[in-house]
């Protein structure tokens, strides 16, 4: 074949090739990346809708979440840190894993087949998240779990039988999980060898108008739930469900968080504003809708989904300016809000609420879905 030629019928299949290929019209593969983030991985999983959510196996904590606003430019709707370095020194628990006990148990104290259990108390009397060194402080051993459909970042720890005063050898899986229906899921998984309580959750702080960018009191917030649970002085639930209607707890339609948070009702005083958990209507069991929140500047809306009984619902009250977050941002009061799907606080101590148990035997499933929309 003439040299002319032959570069000719070269050309012709270069082209040829590149445009099956093209024809085929494969879908763009949903994306997991993986970065370094100080000693720890980032992970960073996209869908096709331009969210992207970050994730570190530190902690299990979401580090950051780009959600598009009503006119679809991208911003990052939760408070953190820039570096793991932030995370380690100072966090009031910013995006992670809370584990094993999300919220309080009262006194640090626990009983579980008739035998005592105590744990270090690092909120006054009582222990909190899990005590001195909980989830949301260990490194997790991640994996990609990533389908055709989504990409999803299985994450496992392991904690040892009595670590922080908790009985059984107790391993845990989460999975996050970004769809292309814009929705962030939490799948939770626990296995134990003895008998153990435990009460899973994540502890995103929300701000849908972007992280730093001023208080929440304007989001606008539905619970579906008709009553909460009042706490002691401490914050340790006094074991009464009580109704919300015609207290400033009443979010059953949507109301702005600022709209009766200074009221003088005795449980925002002691909640420093709201820091209660709500009893969802749906009783836990099966995935339902617990909460919408609608942010009036950008449009962007949040919807949870839980399968748990109880969410927390905490704005931010002691968050108080000293800390500088993502690019330097200070988080002042109120600045955050977050909603931990949960089982009520102290649940160990208080026979009348949804158990906390696990035994040997038994898979602790659980699954919250953060969905994400804008409004006009
Ligand atoms: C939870 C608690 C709050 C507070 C925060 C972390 O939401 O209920 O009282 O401890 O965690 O600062």
């Amino acid at each position: 074949m003439p040299r002319k030629l032959s570069w000719m019928a070269l050309a012709l299949a270069f082209i040829l090739t590149v445009s099956c290929r093209n024809s085929k019209k494969e879908p763009v593969m949903t994306a997991m990346k993986k970065q370094p983030f100080g000693t720890a991985d980032l992970y960073v999983l996209a869908n096709h809708n331009g969210v992207e959510a970050a994730i570190t196996n530190y902690g299990g904590i979401l580090v950051s979440l780009k959600v598009p606003d009503r006119t679809g430019a991208p911003g990052d709707i939760v408070l953190g840190y820039d570096t793991l370095d932030g995370y380690i020194k100072q966090s009031p628990y910013f995006g992670a894993i809370v584990g094993r006990y999300g919220n309080r148990i009262a006194k640090g104290r626990f009983a579980l087949n008739g035998k005592e259990y105590s744990l270090a108390l690092n909120d006054g009397e009582n222990s909190l998240h899990g005590g001195l060194k909980g989830f949301d402080k260990v490194m997790w051993s991640a994996r990609d779990v990533s389908t055709s459909q989504a990409p999803a970042l299985e994450l496992t720890y392991v904690s040892k039988d009595g670590e922080e005063g908790y009985p059984g050898t107790l391993t845990s899986k989460v999975t996050y999980t970004l769809t292309d229906a814009n929705e962030l899921r939490i799948d939770y998984a626990a296995t134990t060898d003895k008998d153990t309580v435990l009460n899973l959750t994540n502890h995103s702080y929300f701000n849908l108008a972007g992280e730093g960018s001023g208080d929440v009191l304007a989001h606008e917030v539905m619970l579906a739930a008709g009553k909460f649970t009042p706490v002691n002085a401490t914050l340790i639930p006094t074991g009464e469900l009580k109704d919300v209607k015609g207290t400033p707890f009443d979010f059953t339609t949507p109301t702005a968080i600022g709209a009766r948070v200074n009221e003088k009702d005795e449980q925002l005083i002691r909640g420093r504003g709201y820091d209660h958990n709500w009893v969802l209507d749906s009783g836990g069991g099966s995935l339902a809708l617990a909460a919408r929140v609608y942010e009036p500047k950008s449009g962007r809306v949040l919807e949870v989904l839980t399968d748990q009984p109880g969410i927390q619902f905490y704005i931010g009250n002691f968050l108080d300016g000293s800390i500088k977050g993502k690019g330097g941002k200070v988080y002042g009061h109120r600045y955050g809000f977050c909603l931990e799907t949960q089982h009520f606080p102290d649940s160990p101590n208080q026979p009348a609420f949804p158990s906390t148990v696990l035994r040997p035997g038994q898979t602790l499933r659980e699954v919250t879905v953060h969905k994400f929309a804008v409004e006009k």
